[in-house]
């Protein structure tokens, strides 16, 4: 079994090998991931609206992360595991996101992934101190009410500058690879030329170096999904037929 590592998903791209990241919570998705051959398995905390009924990531909380990345890191053996950084965990200074990076990798986190470039200075501090960044670019939920909504981002020619410009300020940074999320097409394939490091799309087109989704999306679990989401199976459907079958079994 070969160990994934920030290095090795940097060869990937040079290889031109797609690189497939998903989202895990807990052990027993966890583990599925792993042995399917998952090269990222992001905890992301997406684990607010989808685990735990949040209305947005923002309530996730350091506690949160550090207990589900906890349970993930539990399962896996293969994949490269890295921790989202909750809303204000890293805003404060660049002292305190180290602090709270720390605590994500005491819990099993082998990196960890910042939206946005604004916090260059903490994301500057946490590379120095051995721990692996991914930075997360274009519609960044975090930001969702400076955003105004679920939205794509970069279709404007000034704002697909921006983006194009906070991409290379992270690489420039020291970030092993960046998320692109909800970008055009044709600006996903633009930044992913400019860069050496790669990039990781979802909703950002087919021309990323991979491609990442919430794996109850991609499982047809979510009660609501992405229109780019396509999933696989529907296990909401699933799962629904097994509560129903035992409920007329034991009723008879
Ligand atoms: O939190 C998350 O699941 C994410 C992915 C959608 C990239 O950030």
């Amino acid at each position: 079994m070969e160990k994934i590592t920030t290095s090795k998903v940097q060869q990937s791209k040079v290889h031109g090998q797609k690189i497939i990241m998903l989202t895990a919570y807990d052990f027993p998705f966890a583990k599925i991931l792993d042995d399917a051959g998952v090269e990222i398995i992001l905890i992301g905390d997406s684990l607010g609206n989808v685990a735990l009924g949040y209305r947005n990531t923002l309530p996730v909380t350091m506690p949160e992360m550090i207990i589900h990345t906890r349970a993930v890191s539990g399962a896996v053996e293969r994949a490269l595991l890295v921790a989202d950084m909750p809303f204000g965990s890293f805003q404060k200074d660049p002292k305190d996101a180290l602090f709270n990076a720390i605590k994500l990798v005491k819990a099993g986190a082998e990196g960890v992934k910042i939206e946005g470039a604004e916090y260059l200075e903490a994301i500057k501090k946490i590379i120095r101190a051995g721990i692996p960044v991914m930075g997360h670019l274009g519609f960044t939920p975090q930001s969702v009410h400076q955003l105004g909504g679920y939205a794509k981002q970069g279709k404007s020619k000034k704002s697909a500058q921006k983006i194009l410009g906070d991409a290379r300020a992270l690489q420039k940074a020291g970030c092993f690879a960046i998320v692109l999320e909800m970008v055009p097409d044709d600006l996903a394939k633009r930044i992913t030329k400019a860069l050496k490091i790669p990039t990781i799309g979802i909703g950002a087109g087919p021309d990323c170096d991979g491609q990442v989704l919430v794996t109850s999306d991609l499982l047809g679990l979510s009660v609501w999904m992405p229109s780019f989401a396509r999933p696989k199976a529907n296990l909401r459907k699933a799962a629904s037929r097994a509560v129903k079958a035992f409920i007329r079994e034991v009723r008879g």
